[in-house]
């Protein structure tokens, strides 16, 4: 990978691997990160990818969303916690933030215990002030088994972002102690 790409290029990362040349990469990511898998394709509007080795990243917080039944991890690239721990914002570019989510099930080892069922959706979102000057600074990017959701989806993200966490740099999260 070129030296002057930070290493969430999405355009780059994604380039790599249809040339091959990323493809030790990709057989690192173990087996139980598929359902969040590693995408080759970019959301459209913004061309964002799946990050990689995200699931190495740390945890920002975690959420739950009572519609959706879902349990949520926000997990955030070295940028992007520097920036939760230090509280100065705006974030960085290259700050990357990932929310991955399951659907909630009870646990079959233990009575009144919720557990991650069946991966849902993975979402993503890279800071990159100028590339995404009309949106915050910030690129969506949401897919579903490692493949994004369509053009009419993503119209949605930076409209609810911006009304309900503009005051936060358009991120809802924040980092939990
Ligand atoms: C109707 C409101 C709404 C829409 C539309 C929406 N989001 Fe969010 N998003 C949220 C909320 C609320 C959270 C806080 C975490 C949670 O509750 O799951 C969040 C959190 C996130 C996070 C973690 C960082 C943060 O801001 O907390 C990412 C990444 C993200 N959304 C990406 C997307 C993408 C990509 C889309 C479009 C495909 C999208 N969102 C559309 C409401 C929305």
């Amino acid at each position: 990978m070129s030296t002057t790409l930070p290493c969430w290029a999405a355009t780059a990362a994604s380039a790599m691997w249809t040339a091959g040349a990323g493809a030790d990469d990709l057989r690192r990511i173990p087996d139980q990160v598929v359902p969040h898998a590693t995408a080759q394709r970019a959301s459209p509007i913004y061309g964002v990818t799946i990050p990689e080795r995200y699931r190495e990243w740390e945890l920002v917080a975690v959420a739950y969303e009572q519609p959706f039944d879902e349990f949520r991890s926000i997990l955030g690239n070295p940028l992007a916690m520097k920036a939760f721990r230090s509280g100065v914002l705006p974030f960085p570019n290259g700050a990357v933030l990932a929310k991955l989510a399951w659907k909630r099930v009870p646990s079959t080892a233990f009575d009144g215990a919720f557990v991650p069922g069946a991966a849902t959706t993975l979402q993503i979102m890279v800071k990159d002030s100028a590339k995404y000057a009309t949106t915050g600074g910030w690129g969506f990017g949401r897919f579903i088994d490692g493949e994004p959701v369509d053009e009419g989806q993503h119209r949605t993200c930076f409209a609810c972002h911006q009304a309900k966490a503009m005051a936060h740099d358009f991120v809802f999260t924040r980092y939990a102690n």
